[in-house]
């Protein structure tokens, strides 16, 4: 069945981080000058979405695009998932696609001027290991402005970096349904025949524990979740069981169901409770990593090329 499928999770990554960090560059400075006051933002992102929609274009395949900004030393690098250190295959064909919006020009970023516009500000990422991957990334491109980065680990968060020269934090925190959720064994006496060993209780309306107090402390938050939401990630054995003020949701919900509640129950959350000058993203989801088979199925994450317009995986 898998043989098939075909993914493009390092161009979406490269993607999403061009698009995003395109954003960040663009927004920033009108940012900058409504400190206090966030309707001229979203004033401006209507005007601009309107001119020209950056997810509207291609790719396009250049080998002598100026090369990339970080290597393998980068200490932001996840061991496992450096892809420059464990020597993965076809990286100069991955690193020579560039996204190509139909109606704009898509900058690449300068981590310089970047750091300077963010200069005693803080970028918070909550969500999955997208998040992380793109941060990951986004950390060895901003070092390249500030050698003297550190490691940052404070409220909760993940992983991340501070940036002495400008006094920028950014970081992520790790919250894969973006909502609180916890294991809860089976109470062992009743022997069923279902398998089910326990159930993990999703609180929809709370936001995870990791994210829940931060948010006054980052002046741009990127959320994502997506991949989690899967039997993959929660088999029968083991599933998601939705609770609202610490009751099971009844009737139950199923997972996709469950998804929709935590997502209206988190947007609201975010509305009422982030402050209203902090500039909020959501990132949008990506392809599959692997195809041929999961990951310790003999899967394979090898692509060197997008998707097709209106391919499917
Ligand atoms: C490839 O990239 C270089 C350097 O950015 C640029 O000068 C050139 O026009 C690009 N070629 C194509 C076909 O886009
Ligand atoms: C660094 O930035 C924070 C805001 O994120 C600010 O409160 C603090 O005063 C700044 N520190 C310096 C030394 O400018
Ligand atoms: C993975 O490939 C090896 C070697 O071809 C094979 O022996 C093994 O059964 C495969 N495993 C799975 C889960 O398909």
């Amino acid at each position: 069945m898998p043989t098939k499928l075909y993914s493009s999770i390092f161009p979406s990554v490269v993607f999403l981080s061009l698009v995003f960090l395109f954003l960040y560059s663009t927004l920033l400075p009108l940012y900058t000058n409504n400190h206090s006051s966030s309707p001229p933002i979203k004033m401006f992102l209507r005007s601009f979405s309107s001119s020209c929609n950056l997810f509207n274009g291609h790719w396009v395949l250049n080998s002598t695009k100026p090369k990339p900004f970080y290597d393998e030393a980068c200490p932001f690098h996840r061991n496992a998932w450096n892809c420059l250190k464990n020597k993965r295959d076809n990286m100069g064909i991955i690193n020579s696609w560039k996204w190509v919006p139909k109606d704009c020009r898509l900058e690449r970023i300068d981590p310089w001027k970047f750091l300077g516009l963010m200069r005693n500000r803080n970028i918070g990422f909550v969500g999955d290991s997208l998040s992380e991957n793109f941060l990951v990334s986004f950390l060895c491109i901003l070092r390249v402005a500030d050698l003297g980065a550190k490691k940052w680990k404070k409220k909760g968060a993940w992983r991340g970096a501070y940036f002495p020269k400008y006094n920028v934090t950014v970081a992520y925190h790790r919250a894969v349904l973006l909502a609180k959720y916890k294991w809860k064994p089976k109470q062992s006496k009743v022997s069923d025949q279902d398998g089910l060993k326990g159930i993990y209780q999703v609180d929809v309306d709370t936001p995870a524990d990791e994210w829940i107090s931060v948010t006054d402390f980052y002046d741009v938050l990127v959320f994502n979740t997506g991949h989690w939401w899967g039997y993959d990630k929660f088999p029968k054995e083991t599933p998601l069981v939705f609770y609202r003020h610490e009751r099971p949701i009844s009737p139950p919900l199923g997972l996709l169901d469950g998804l929709q509640v935590v997502f209206e129950n988190m947007v609201h959350y975010i509305q009422k409770e982030v402050p209203k000058n902090t500039l909020k993203f959501w990132r949008l989801q990506s392809p599959r990593h692997f195809y041929g088979g999961e990951w310790n199925q003999n899967g394979s994450c090898l692509f060197d090329r997008p998707l097709e317009e209106g391919q499917r995986i």
